[in-house]
């Protein structure tokens, strides 16, 4: 059997994005109006993508476990469930609603902003949103904290390969999973630490992005507490975080958005941040950060969400 197509997880660095997280509403209606979107998405995707050739438009949809099962019934995907909150009170990996997720990415936010339009004005009084971000990119690569942030990701067929469910679970094969989390930064703190300091927290140089040898790296450093293993091999996930923010309010963000082939890894990286490991031993940059939002979703390949639609 061919691996279905996929949606547009493994897309190439963009400058722009746009996180949409929505609710599903009560009616029979909305629920009805969701599944027939299904099948428009690829289309308005091309529609507003053709108009800019080189703006590199994309979309990913996904949908939570409930949204799942309201929508969509069984079979289900063999992984998907409820995120589960992490950590321990004042550094706490939070839950939120979200039923409903879109990240779409382009080079140009207009193009972004334009199919955010369409998808939602078609999707008109069947969802409430409860969070949207414009992120941007920033610098060379830098999240909003100043590090480069996305280096150890995954490329090519090792992104497809950690990131897409292959044989596993057959009937989803060709989706993925994907963890959407909102942090805000305090940082006035984070640049009153010297520069050295930020570099232990991170496990990375600043400047150079180099990643710190073994035996500096502090093990609570984010790099060494999200670097995992299973069976004796390394697991990865694919990041495309983006900076988001308004300096007149006084807001710097993060949006975390982290893919992967099974929530697995990334409830790992997340008990190693928030918990520790061992427990106690955390995320040094959670010092500086807190999650606002935290949500799961189930993103089913290209084809399995045109196909969703007469469910
Ligand atoms: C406060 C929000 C976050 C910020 C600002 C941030 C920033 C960074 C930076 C600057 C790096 C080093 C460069 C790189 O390899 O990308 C990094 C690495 C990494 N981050 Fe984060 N991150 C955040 C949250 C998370 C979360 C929530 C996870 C997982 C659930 C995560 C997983 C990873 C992984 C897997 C690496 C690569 C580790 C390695 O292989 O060395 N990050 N992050």
């Amino acid at each position: 059997m061919d691996t279905p197509d996929p949606q547009a997880v493994c897309s190439p660095i963009t400058s722009a994005a746009i996180f949409i997280v929505a609710t599903l509403n009560a009616e029979a209606e909305a629920a009805e109006k969701v599944r027939d979107w299904c099948a428009d998405i690829a289309g308005l995707t091309r529609s507003v993508g053709k108009r800019v050739p080189s703006g590199n438009l994309s979309c990913v949809c996904g949908f939570s476990s409930s949204a799942w099962d309201r929508l969509f019934g069984s079979p289900r995907p063999a992984s998907l469930h409820d995120f589960r909150e992490f950590g321990v009170e004042g550094r706490r990996a939070v839950s939120t609603p979200g039923d409903l997720l879109l990240h779409i990415r382009a080079d140009q936010m207009d193009l972004c902003f334009e199919l955010a339009t369409q998808l939602m004005s078609a999707l008109d009084g069947a969802v409430t949103v409860t969070d949207e971000v414009q992120g941007f990119r920033y610098f060379d690569m830098r999240s909003i904290i100043g590090f480069v942030d996305g280096t150890e990701n995954p490329v090519g067929r090792k992104a497809e390969h950690f990131t897409l469910v292959g044989d596993e679970d057959q009937t989803f094969s060709g989706g993925s999973y994907v963890l959407v989390q909102k942090y805000l930064h305090n940082m006035k703190a984070w640049n009153e630490l010297p520069v050295e300091a930020q570099e232990r927290v991170i496990g990375r140089t600043k400047l150079s992005d180099i990643e710190l040898d073994d035996s500096v790296k502090p093990s609570n450093s984010h790099s060494a507490l999200t670097t995992i293993t299973k069976d004796g091999e390394e697991v990865k996930i694919l990041r495309d975080n983006m900076p988001f923010g308004r300096p007149g309010a006084g807001e710097f963000g993060t949006y975390f958005i982290g893919y992967a082939r099974s929530p697995e890894p990334l409830e790992q990286m997340l008990e190693n941040m928030f918990v520790g490991k061992p427990p106690g031993n955390y995320d040094r940059l959670l010092d500086f950060s807190t999650a606002v939002t935290g949500s799961l979703f189930f993103v089913p390949s290209a084809d399995l969400l045109e196909e969703l639609a007469e469910r």
